[in-house]
């Protein structure tokens, strides 16, 4: 079983007018942050995408918009994508990827061995009495990591998948669709050298839609290519 499907999407998941403004915020060199998460994705993402999803049971929960303007190589740590569901920290099993600049990306995953998975601590915000409107709940989907517990007296480089066993490697091509399993420890490795940027874009869905690996393929069946 293959941990990723191309999809039968457009190429760009970005309403034009929106994409430009997504990369302006992109500054060069000293940009804050590698990967922003939209919870207000109708705005940005085409109502062609956003209909066919609901369509088939996913309605769209957020997007991340990864890269910077002028990067040249980038790493992402081993890690497993999880949410904050149910009172504890859960893997979410799924993504649909889009590469939308040229560039070498390289998506791995892994059989960890040895390494244990460690969670976060709990988002202060769930401790909160009051509601708090869903959208404003970042803290709650980020990344699980993994320690070598032989390492007592300091943390694991996490970049680090030398002890580990590859499982499978995608190279992404740029503007297609890719479902890409997030529950399984992954790296996305990024090089290019003559490109001006990356932008990379993720789609994620609630955990109440999709659970699972096997759910996410029963649903995206009409739309896999192979
Ligand atoms: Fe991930």
């Amino acid at each position: 079983m293959s941990f990723y499907h191309k999809l039968n999407l457009p190429a760009d998941p970005l309403k034009p007018e929106l994409k430009n403004q997504l990369w302006d915020l992109k500054k060069p060199g000293y940009s804050p942050r590698y990967s922003t998460q939209h919870f207000d994705a109708k705005q940005y993402i085409r109502q062609d995408i956003v209909d066919t999803l609901e369509k088939l049971g996913l309605p769209i929960k957020y997007f991340v918009d990864f890269g910077k303007k002028d990067v040249e190589s980038a790493r992402s740590f081993l890690h497993s994508d999880i949410c904050y569901y149910n009172q504890k920290w859960t893997k979410i099993p799924m993504a649909i990827n889009w590469d939308l600049t040229p560039g070498d990306t390289q998506f791995s995953w892994y059989d960890v061995g040895n390494l244990v998975p460690t969670d976060p601590p709990e988002p202060e915000i769930n401790k909160l009495s009051v509601t708090i409107p869903q959208q404003h709940i970042t803290k709650n989907f980020t990344i699980q990591l993994y320690k070598d517990t032989s390492e007592t007296d300091y943390d694991r480089n996490n970049y680090d998948v030398s002890s580990c066993r590859l499982l499978e490697s995608l190279r992404i091509e740029h503007s297609t669709a890719y479902l890409v399993r997030t529950d399984v420890p992954h790296q996305i490795i990024y090089r290019s050298e003559n490109a001006t940027g990356r932008m990379g874009i993720s789609i994620r869905f609630d955990l109440d839609k999709v659970s699972t690996w096997d759910q996410a393929i029963d649903m995206l069946q009409p739309l896999i290519v192979n």
